[in-house]
């Protein structure tokens, strides 16, 4: 990180998002060059003031200080029945489940954000025939304004950008244009705010049989991802699963979880007690880009470039001229999910397959519902 701060206040705010990367596992100046500075200026405004020397010093002794500033550089979208398949995936292995006579079943969405993945899984359960009682859900996030939200049970149409199955229908009565959990549903979901590198978010004793951990792995940095997964790995049950994100799947594969799929949704099933699990299917291929040899990008580049000119490079197999180009695009145009993404497929036709996944993730992190940087 300090080689992108020089000057002593970018060194100041190069020791903030040091400080923030180790509360929260997320390298955030990674994906959005000046995310940190930008989340200080709003943290001084409301504050009516400063300098970020001052606060830099305040975030050592103001752990609520500290606080909000990760409320700042979280990314709290989710919606309900995102990527459908995992929720077809648990209806499918809760069916396969004897219910007669055992302990609830038990389920964590980590991070939840504002709630609708927990109600998601509680729905999905009640729906496939599991009664009421037998039915736990804990919902965990290091966003205590998101955990806030849920715990007010208010969702407007943003949250449902998935269409939802219709046996879930019941559980959701209309207030206007918003949607509010029934009290049924409602008191199966524990909200409670919870920061995943730290093990007093799980509480002793207890082990689920399904996790959810979605859409934030692809965040964290090698080290916290490695000590986030050993800590979700000690919580499932025997048998039990572990539910990622599609884009997640490899990240998973790279730590030594051996990841399968289910109804096409992307888990880790802890093998005590567990059957075969089908092998991993290859990620979708990325969009042809014909090979071909590599030449410099042109000296007289245009003043503006446009994506659609390193596309068609990419399509040529200009390789170097592609990538160079997408570079400059977001030198010239700040971050965008487009030019990241397709920076990554480049980086994919040339081999570099750790670099476009770097690409991919900040593509989602710009913009969590790119649809192809997702497959
Ligand atoms: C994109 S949302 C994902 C929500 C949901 N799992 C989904 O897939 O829709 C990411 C969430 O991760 C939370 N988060 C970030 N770092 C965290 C950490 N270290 N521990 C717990 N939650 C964290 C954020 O507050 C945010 O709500």
């Amino acid at each position: 990180m300090s080689s992108r701060f020089s000057s002593p206040s970018d060194q100041t705010l190069a020791g903030i998002g040091a400080r923030l990367r180790a509360t929260t596992g997320l390298d955030m100046e990674a994906f959005v060059p000046g995310v940190v500075a930008r989340a200080v200026e709003r943290r001084l405004r409301e504050l009516g003031g400063g300098d970020p020397s001052t606060y830099a010093r305040r975030l050592e002794s103001d752990p609520s200080e500290l606080q909000n500033l990760v409320e700042e550089v979280v990314v709290p979208e989710t919606w309900f029945f995102r990527e459908p398949e995992a929720f077809e995936a648990l209806a499918s292995l809760v069916t396969q489940l004897p219910l007669a006579g055992r302990r609830p079943l038990r389920a964590l969405s980590l991070p939840c954000s504002t709630g609708e993945e927990a109600l998601s899984i509680a729905m999905t359960l009640l729906a496939a025939g599991v009664p009421p009682g037998g039915v736990e859900v804990d919902a965990v996030d290091i966003s205590r304004r998101a955990i806030e939200v849920a715990e007010r049970g208010v969702y407007g149409p943003r949250s449902f950008r998935s269409p939802s199955p219709a046996a879930t229908e019941p559980y959701l009565r209309s207030s206007g244009s918003d949607r509010i959990p029934v009290e049924e549903l409602r008191q199966l979901v524990r909200f409670r705010p919870g920061n995943l590198l730290d093990p007093s978010a799980f509480p002793s004793g207890v082990s689920y049989d399904f996790v959810f951990c979605r859409n934030l792995l692809i965040y964290l940095d090698a080290p916290a991802r490695r000590q986030a997964l050993a800590r979700l790995r000690r919580v499932l049950a025997p048998g039990g699963s572990l539910f990622v994100a599609a884009a997640e799947a490899r990240l998973l594969q790279r730590e030594g979880l051996g990841c399968h799929t289910v109804c096409g949704a992307y888990l880790f099933t802890d093998g005590r007690g567990a059957a075969h699990p089908a092998p991993l299917a290859e990620p979708a291929p990325s969009p042809p880009l014909r090979s071909g040899v590599a030449q410099p990008p042109r000296a007289s580049a245009p003043p503006l470039v446009e994506l659609d000119q390193a596309m068609l490079w990419a399509d040529e197999g200009r390789l170097a001229a592609a990538a160079e180009a997408c570079r400059e695009h977001l030198r010239q145009r700040g971050p965008s999910a487009s030019a990241y993404y397709l920076l990554g497929l480049v980086c994919d036709a040339d081999g570099r397959h750790e670099q476009a996944e770097e690409m991919y993730r900040k593509a989602l992190y710009l913009d969590p519902t790119h649809r192809d940087a997702l497959v």
